[in-house]
């Protein structure tokens, strides 16, 4: 999510630093820091984009010339609101250790008390900022470790995780990094040394990197490094040559934003439910919603309001929520709520998805919940968006920035949030605690699942040969595999510009069989659930009338392959979870279809990734 960078050598760091930044900006930020050793640390941050950053080291940089060892960060928010206060790094208080973190310290409450009660002042909201404070204390209670112990006596404290670098000017000439759950490479120049997140801002430098594995710090100084396990067991690393062009690097390899996000959910997913879902003790553990939850759970009615896909979320939230928890639930769009004089009072939860947080019907439709006396909750992604500011608790996606227009990564990451918020509505009321359990090991199995589906990126792109040059298509699917057809047809809709519909598979009858010809491809979900049979009705109605049938069906299913003309299989998995699987194919399949066509995805037609007008 975050940028890191730093740098040790004989250059001037700072600019090298800033142009480093703007490497990573693809990656989306709100703020940005720096911090130089020159004889004493010298730190800048500024909130917004690189080029605040920028202005500011123009102002009042001129302290920072002349180092030659330094660390920065572009920051997307987890834990505290984008501001000057909260970017990185984060210094302690003597101000003579400065640190950078990507990731998430899933104890960091628990920390940050143990610290304030032994007089520790913090200065920002972050998690981040616990760390630098526990170095501090180790290194303060035993003198006689380097800056290298210290880090490593704090880790062993520290739970979630982390991309770390540490610099300090009780030990001028030293970088101390080090990974856990989330990527760290060393770029190994002549004299120099180069630290990053990725590749993106090293490839210029040099095209000599060492990639640090989880568990592993490294200790870089001017003329070497040294990469040890955390435990401090010495490890033998491999120098990998770089043969990527900067832009693909900036994709992570891939083509277009759209497949690297489809593609980073089995990893998004996991940082969703990371520190949230306790599998152990069978609960879910949602920070931002945990004062209101009681009055949550009574409310007498829910009411969903969102735009585009991440109203097909909530689709799907709707049907959790009233499976385990028994809350009515209903789903609007925001932009028919606002108009409508809805009838919503003080018994009433509306609970607002967006991924920007910046969609003006949705924040039309808070605002006017809120007027009428409603608790509004909000999901979503960008953390202090407008949205997130104004509704009264809210639980964050955590799915990192989405660059492409069509939503992949951001309505997963969002339909992973209400299941856990329906587990933690059901908590105690209406399901059992084995119950909860069995619902959650699902849940955690699904990340694994996805990455088997992904592995049939090819075969998906075969059939997408076959499907590229229809004018329309149909996606049918009942049950948690309704909303999932509306959101196959959208981003078939949004980036090939072919016409498609999605329908719950039994109303096919009352309108769309009439269209059904051999120029008509019908997706269908036929997953092995509850309604299995009444789909293999339906896809036998297509097949008479000759209809070319794609279908979505559970793995060993040879019922369906027999009717189907394409096949994709997905592991087999419960009815609630199946929307985070079964969407999977239908993002690809959109994907590859768009691309043979010649659109890009990226950036469809007409179309804007935060609409914030009406
Ligand atoms: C636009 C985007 C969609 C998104 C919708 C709602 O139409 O192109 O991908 O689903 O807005 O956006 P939000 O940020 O509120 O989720």
């Amino acid at each position: 999510m975050c940028g890191i960078v730093g740098y040790i050598g004989s250059r001037e760091a700072a600019p090298l630093l800033l142009n480093a930044l703007k490497r990573l900006e693809y990656r989306g930020y709100d703020s940005a820091g720096m911090a130089v050793i020159k004889e004493s640390l010298h730190v800048l941050k500024k909130k917004g984009s690189v080029s605040n950053l920028e202005e500011l080291m123009k102002e009042s940089g001129a302290d920072m010339m002349g180092a030659t060892l330094g660390i920065a960060h572009t920051r997307w928010a987890t834990h505290g609101d984008p501001s000057d206060r909260n970017a990185h790094p984060h210094m302690n208080v003597a101000n003579d250790i400065a640190l950078i973190h990507n990731g998430i310290v899933e104890n960091y409450s628990i920390l940050k008390q143990e610290l304030i009660a032994q007089r520790y002042v913090f200065k920002s909201d972050t998690d981040s900022e616990v760390l630098v404070h526990l170095i501090d204390r180790i290194w303060k209670a035993d003198p006689s470790l380097d800056l290298e112990g210290a880090v490593r006596m704090a880790l062993r404290h520290v739970e979630g995780a982390y991309g770390l670098c540490i610099i300090s000017s009780r030990e001028p000439d030293k970088i101390v990094v080090a990974r856990k759950g989330s990527p760290l490479v060393i770029g190994i120049g002549t004299g120099e040394f180069f630290i990053a997140s990725d590749a993106a801002p090293i490839v210029e430098h040099t095209n000599k990197v060492v990639y640090l594995a989880d568990g592993e710090m490294a200790i870089v100084t001017r003329d070497n490094y040294t990469v040890k396990t955390i435990e401090n067991v010495e490890q033998e690393k491999r120098v990998t040559e770089l043969d990527f062009s900067l832009e693909k690097i900036e994709k992570g390899g891939f083509k277009d934003f759209m497949l690297k996000e489809i593609f980073e959910q089995p990893e998004v997913m996991r940082d969703v439910m990371r520190g949230r879902v306790r599998l152990e003790d069978g609960r879910v553990q949602l920070g931002g919603i945990e004062d209101y939850l009681d009055r949550l759970k009574q409310a007498k009615r829910i009411v969903i309001c969102a735009c585009g896909t991440s109203w097909h979320a909530g689709l799907i939230g709707e049907y959790l929520i009233e499976e385990f928890a028994r809350i009515p639930v209903e789903v609007d769009y925001a932009s028919e709520f606002r108009y409508r004089n809805p009838i919503v009072g003080s018994d009433d939860v509306v609970i607002v998805i967006s991924q920007s947080g910046e969609t003006a019907d949705t924040l039309a439709a808070l605002r006017l919940a809120k007027e009428k006396g409603a608790m509004v909750l909000g999901i979503c992604n960008v953390v202090g968006s407008t949205i997130a500011r104004e509704t009264l608790c809210g639980i964050y996606t955590h799915a990192g920035p989405e660059v492409g227009v069509a939503s992949t990564k951001a309505f997963t990451a969002q339909v992973i949030v209400l299941f856990m918020l329906a587990m933690a509505l059901s908590k105690g009321r209406t399901i059992s605690h084995d119950e909860i359990r069995l619902n959650l090991r699902e849940l955690v199995e699904v990340p694994e699942k996805v990455s088997q589906i992904l592995e049939q990126n090819d075969v998906i792109r075969e059939i997408a040969i076959k499907l590229k040059d229809a004018s329309n298509a149909l996606y049918l699917g009942r049950g948690y595999n309704f909303p999932v057809a509306l959101e196959g047809a959208l981003k078939l809709k949004e980036i090939s510009y072919i016409h498609a519909e999605g329908y719950p598979a039994a109303e096919m009858k009352h309108g769309p069989i009439a269209l059904i010809d051999e120029d008509m491809p019908v997706i269908f979900i036929a997953t092995r659930d509850n309604t299995y049979t009444k789909i293999l009705s339906n896809i036998e109605e297509v097949r008479s009338r000759k209809g070319k049938v794609i279908a979505i069906a559970s793995e060993g299913d040879r019922e369906v392959s027999r009717l189907a003309d394409h096949v994709i299989y997905i592991p087999q998995a419960s009815a609630p979870v199946l929307p985070l699987l079964t969407v999977i194919p239908l993002q690809l399949l959109a994907y590859h279809i768009a691309t043979l066509r010649g659109c890009n995805v990226d950036r469809p037609r007409n179309l804007a990734k935060s609409v914030t007008v009406e």
